[in-house]
């Protein structure tokens, strides 16, 4: 199948999820995760951490990995490190994700979800890890010279799905070959040894890409994002500051005029108004009254968010028990993934 074909088989098949999860929370194991290599921010927000929230709620069972042996594929430091899961967690809670209903764990601590790595590397070819156009884009982005941690890291990512049996996983675009992969890997697994694994499907996010300020998609390496954690103060700055242009009525094209257009669906977002209607009540006002506009509505919609963050930042013994009753679970249901492992391969002595 073609990309663009293949793209639109697993939008369909994303759509006929999404109904079927509504109707059938029970059914589903949602698994997803992020590398803690900063804070999060506006995109990750809308993109991501608004959906496991109402995944979460709407009863499906939900887990979130901090991968932080993720960050050390296309990096020589850990430095860092410890914050960035702790300020994580912190992003996570203040954004509503409930520990009472979402497991959040960090891969490092978990032995047996890494230990299924031996299992699933003999499942897959070389070539199959080479042919992965997500990880050549990584390596490429990184300027770092490919690991064998960043080329295997597709694998990983299966073990952090399976070893809960997740069978869904919201994802962007570009995380579905690995979403294949971890198919593959369970149905190879499955036929060898008997059924042991589900295969996951993922569920595309209805906001694909979100803008930073500059117009390109927001990400903290491009500098161009807005921080859940920053203050009001910053927010103004970073808004104030973002790229625009010198035509003075403000309207919305995406392609022609990108910084504003990035305003504008920020705003939106924010809002829940459409781009065109705040383009038009703006108008000749020009980009310094856009930039006002967006920038209240996003301390306004955030405010409750940074609140319970700052309430948070003042209980890190919280935030360390939440990891540690998250890791503690995520070992009992590792442990029992691997020993049905174990069992099926034949391998108990
Ligand atoms: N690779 C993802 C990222 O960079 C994080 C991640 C780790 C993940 N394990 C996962 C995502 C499993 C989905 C499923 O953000």
């Amino acid at each position: 199948m073609s990309n663009v074909a293949s793209f639109e088989a697993s939008q369909k098949r994303s759509e006929q999820l999404t109904a079927d999860i509504a109707l059938h929370p029970e059914n589903y194991t949602m698994l997803t995760g992020d590398r803690p290599t900063g804070r999060l921010h506006l995109g990750h927000y809308f993109g991501t951490l608004k959906e496991r929230v109402r995944m979460q709620d709407a009863g499906i069972t939900t887990r979130i990995v901090i991968a932080d042996y993720q960050v050390i594929t296309d990096r020589d430091t850990t430095d860092q490190i410890q914050d960035n899961v702790y300020n994580m967690v912190l992003d996570y809670l203040a954004c509503g994700i409930d520990p009472e209903k979402t497991l959040i764990f960090t891969h490092s601590q978990v032995p047996a979800l890494n230990q299924l790595m031996l299992p699933f590397l003999s499942l897959v070819t070389e070539s199959e890890l080479h042919r992965n156009p997500t990880v050549k884009a990584e390596m490429e982005a990184s300027g770092h010279e490919l690991t064998g941690l960043l080329l295997t890291y597709p694998i990983h990512q299966a073990c952090d799905i399976l070893f809960c049996k997740g069978n869904v996983v919201p994802v962007g675009k570009d995380q579905l070959p690995h979403i294949e992969i971890t198919r593959q890997i369970a149905r190879r697994f499955n036929n060898r040894y008997g059924q042991v694994f589900p295969e996951p499907e993922g569920i595309l996010n209805e906001t694909p890409e979100i803008p930073g300020l500059d117009g390109r998609k927001m990400s903290k390496s491009y500098g161009n994002s807005i921080m859940l954690s920053a203050t009001e103060e910053e927010t103004a700055k970073r808004i104030k500051k973002s790229p625009t242009d010198s035509t003075r009525e403000v309207f919305y094209d995406k392609e022609e005029r990108p910084g504003v257009s990035a305003l504008l669906t920020t705003a939106s977002l924010c809002t829940g108004r459409s781009e065109d209607e705040i383009a038009a009540e703006i108008g000749e006002a020009g980009s310094g009254a856009l930039k006002a506009y967006v920038t209240e509505s996003v301390n306004d919609y955030l405010r409750p968010i940074r609140t319970r963050r700052r309430e948070l930042e003042g209980d890190l013994g919280y935030v360390k028990q939440v990891l540690r009753e998250g890791n503690e679970r995520a070992n009992e249901i590792a442990e029992q993934t691997l020993s049905e492992v174990r069992s099926a391969m034949g391998m108990l002595y």
